[in-house]
């Protein structure tokens, strides 16, 4: 038996994990933190974040998911390394001393860690896909679009940057300058590629990838219709997690 902890268990993608695991025949939901806290779920009491130290002791999880925010994440993924509980980050928006923290925090804890901005599997082929296309269309004008709900507090998305990331390790030549937005005088140069984002509605989430050439255009895209996409793919990376060696993985890496 699995078992998992989550964190930010009251917001859209916690609660929709948390019906995930009660879901599972062989993971148990142990303990559950948010800030509002007292509210039951399953089998459990949530609780609040300040007391995580002392509640991932008492009930030992294998496995904590994070969806929360990203000064939180840092904090949760320091206790549950300091506690041995092996993390599944779902979070977005680190900036890179917080990633550093968090990674010299795994690995000092020598736990297994999952880190991907889209824990859906549809975006993982659409990660390959765009390795293929940038392999043949580097000389063309490469956008990102993306289009969330308007509650999303990062922008661009996690995803959209991972998609520049891709993009920007297949390409040979210098490394492209990522350009977010324009306005006023922008004229486009060669060696950049354009991230933007659209916030409106309840838009599950959206990427767009346009690679712009003479005479002819290509996009590929993306579309996430339910957060269910992420909440199973973050669940099943939670099982495959806890069986490999201590580290730090990506969704590509349980796909290899
Ligand atoms: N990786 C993916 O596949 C994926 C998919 C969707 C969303 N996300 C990301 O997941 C995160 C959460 O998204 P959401 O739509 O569920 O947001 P949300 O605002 O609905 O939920 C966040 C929850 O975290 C709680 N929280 C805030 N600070 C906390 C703390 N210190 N300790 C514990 N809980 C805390 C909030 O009270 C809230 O309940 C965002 O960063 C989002 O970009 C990732």
């Amino acid at each position: 038996m699995i078992k998992v902890a989550i964190t930010g268990i009251n917001g859209r993608m916690g609660a929709m994990i948390c019906d995930t695991v009660l879901d599972q025949p062989d993971m148990k939901l142990v303990a559950g933190f948010d800030l509002v806290v007292d509210k039951q779920v399953g089998k459990i009491t949530v609780s609040s974040i300040s007391d995580i130290d002392k509640v991932l002791r008492k009930t030992k999880p294998n496995v904590l998911i994070d969806f929360t925010i990203a000064a939180a994440c840092v904090q949760n993924v320091k206790a549950a390394a300091s506690a041995g509980v092996d993390v599944v980050v779902g979070t977005t928006g680190f900036d890179e001393l917080q990633q550093s923290a968090m990674k010299a925090d795994i690995e000092a804890g020598r736990i297994r860690a999952i880190i991907s901005p889209n824990y859906s599997v549809g975006v993982q082929v659409f990660l390959k896909l765009l390795r293929e296309a940038s392999k043949n269309l580097g000389g063309c004008d490469i956008e990102i679009i993306e289009a969330h709900h308007n509650k999303k507090k990062d922008a661009p998305s996690g995803t959209a940057l991972k998609a520049a990331d891709v993009i920007a390790s297949t390409l040979t030549g210098e490394k492209p300058k990522y350009v977010y937005g324009r306005e006023g005088t922008a004229p486009r140069s060669g060696g950049e590629i354009g991230i933007h984002a659209v916030r409106g509605g309840d838009i599950v989430g959206d990427h767009t990838v346009l690679f712009a050439c003479d005479g002819e255009r290509i996009e590929i895209k993306h579309q996430a219709h339910s957060r269910q996409a992420f909440a199973s793919g973050a669940v099943k990376a939670a099982r495959w997690l806890v069986s490999q060696k201590p580290g730090i993985y990506s969704m590509d890496d349980m796909f290899r």
